[in-house]
Formats: structure tokens, C-alpha cells, sequence
């Protein structure tokens, strides 16, 4: 086995559709040497027909994010395919309507709070869940939108990512010692399902358009998925804690506006 994740086991969450991230990761990682493991949530038969496009079978477990029984069940489930995990992905998302798309200040606590589980929480959860299968050297990778700032559209899923970059950092924090690292990407716009969610989530489209040094496509995921997979290689030994932009440079350059 060659590539870059060579003899690799990876745990990917988040394949929904051939356009999500998670699926560019799975994707690129079994084409460089790794064994994948996949999570669905909801509609299983649907992830099912999407891993069907990916280069080999890969086996699905059920996992809602927000579920203990599943959470604590998933280490068991993992180990029927892999005898341990070396990466472990999280590309998962989501909030409901009512905290996207300008509704930041009537959005109940309930969805909020709703945000925060499946989007924040969950990154802390999942490692948790995985952790009895991981080693020195293993690595946690998650998805986030540069939070740092406050984003037309985006509400309270901005303040979910900036929960999550720092959730991150604690895990970075805690796990540091046992040799697992945790690190996020930080993608700019892509055009998928969660994405298609949010109501003028083309704004963000339009700004990349104009302001991204570099000529930005809305629909390669590729350029993500593969900051996933250096993160999730040996090529990062020391780094965790970090969030690699892959935006094509926006987060660098001032607004011209
Ligand atoms: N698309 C973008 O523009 C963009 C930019 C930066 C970061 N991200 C982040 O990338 C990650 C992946 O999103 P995507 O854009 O590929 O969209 P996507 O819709 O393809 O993936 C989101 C995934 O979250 C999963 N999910 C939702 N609720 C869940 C739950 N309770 N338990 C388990 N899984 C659950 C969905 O099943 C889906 O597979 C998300 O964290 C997203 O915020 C996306």
C-alpha cells in the first residue's frame, strides 16, 4: 500500500452527498493508502448509494452525533472493520432554520441549543467516542467557517463554529498528552447540502468572488479534503490545536468594501 495515508484506519462522518466534504475526504484518503470507515446519520440507504461512488467499499455505522446509545456503542461497531483508528473526521453540521439567514436575535434557545449539540458539542463527543480505538500519533480533523468574525447569514452556526474552534483547542489540549492531535480546516464556501440550507448563503459566494487571492471554485471540494489528509498524516507530528485555512486566501486580505 502506497499514498500519503498508507495502512491507515480513518473513521469519516458526514458523507451525505458526492458533494460533501466528507465524501472528497473518504474519497481521497482510500485513494492514498487508507481503510475507511464511514458514519451516516438519518438516511442511511441514501449514504449507502453515495459510498457506492467512492473507489472501494467502505462499511457504514450508524451515528446521530446527539445519541449516547449510539456514541456509546460506536467504539464496538468500529472495531467489526478496523482493529483501532489512526484519524478520526468530523464534517458534521447543523442548525435549524430559525438560527440561520438574518434570525439572529429571535432564534429560540431550544435551536440554539439545538446548533450547539450537533455542530460544537459533538466534535468533543465524537473523539470521546473513538478515543478507546486511538494511539499515539492519531489524529482528530474537523471542518469549521473561519469564526473569528461575525458573517451576514451565518448567526448562530457562527457562533457553533467559534464554539467549535475552541472546543479544538481544548481537545488539543487534553488529549496532548496521550499523542492525539486535533486540528480544524477552516473551507471557504462550498456549494453542499448544508451549505444550500442557508438562506443567502450566496452572499458569502459573491464576497468570495470578488475578494479570495486565489480563484476559488464552489464546487472542488478537493482542495479541503486534501488539508484533511495532511492533518491526518505523519507530516503534521507537532501541530495541534491549529486551523488551516483553505479559502483561498480570503481570511488574509482586507475587505475592499
Ligand atoms: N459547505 C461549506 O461552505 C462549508 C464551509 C466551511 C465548513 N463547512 C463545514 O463542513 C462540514 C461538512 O459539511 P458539508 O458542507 O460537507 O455539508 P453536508 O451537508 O454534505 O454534510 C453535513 C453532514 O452533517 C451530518 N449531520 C447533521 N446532523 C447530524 C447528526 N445529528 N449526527 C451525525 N451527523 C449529522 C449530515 O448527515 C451531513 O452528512 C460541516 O461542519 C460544515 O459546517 C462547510
Amino acid at each position: 500500500m502506497s499514498g500519503l495515508l498508507a495502512g491507515k484506519r480513518l473513521l469519516v462522518t458526514g458523507v451525505i452527498t458526492d458533494a460533501s466534504i466528507a465524501f472528497s475526504v473518504a474519497k481521497l484518503a482510500q485513494e492514498n493508502g487508507a481503510q475507511v470507515v464511514l458514519t451516516g446519520y438519518g438516511r442511511l440507504s441514501l449514504v449507502e448509494r453515495i459510498a457506492r461512488r467512492l473507489p472501494e467499499p467502505a462499511p457504514i455505522i450508524e451515528l446521530d452525533v446527539t445519541d449516547p446509545v449510539h456514541l456509546d456503542g460506536l467504539a464496538e461497531k468500529v472495531r467489526e472493520h478496523v482493529d483501532g483508528l489512526d484519524g478520526v473526521v468530523h464534517s458534521i453540521g447543523f442548525a435549524p432554520k430559525s438560527c440561520l439567514g438574518g434570525g439572529f436575535l429571535d432564534a429560540p434557545w431550544e435551536d440554539v441549543a439545538t446548533a450547539l449539540h450537533v455542530s460544537t458539542y459533538s466534535y468533543k463527543s465524537l473523539a470521546m467516542a473513538a478515543l478507546p480505538l486511538m494511539s499515539p500519533g492519531g489524529a482528530v480533523v474537523g471542518l469549521t467557517f473561519d469564526a473569528t468574525q461575525a458573517w451576514p447569514v451565518y448567526d448562530w452556526m457562527g457562533v457553533a463554529k467559534a464554539g467549535l474552534e475552541s472546543t479544538s483547542r481544548y481537545l488539543a489540549m487534553h488529549l496532548g498528552e496521550r499523542g492525539i492531535r486535533s486540528n480544524l480546516v477552516a473551507a471557504g464556501p462550498l456549494r453542499t447540502m448544508a451549505a444550500k440550507s442557508i438562506p443567502g448563503f450566496e452572499k458569502f459566494e459573491a464576497a468570495w468572488a470578488e475578494q479570495a487571492p486565489l480563484k476559488w471554485s464552489l464546487t472542488d471540494q478537493e482542495p479541503a479534503a486534501r488539508a484533511c489528509l495532511a492533518l491526518l498524516s505523519d507530516w503534521f507530528p507537532a501541530t495541534t490545536g491549529e486551523i488551516v485555512h483553505v479559502d483561498g486566501g480570503y481570511h488574509a486580505v482586507g475587505a475592499s468594501r
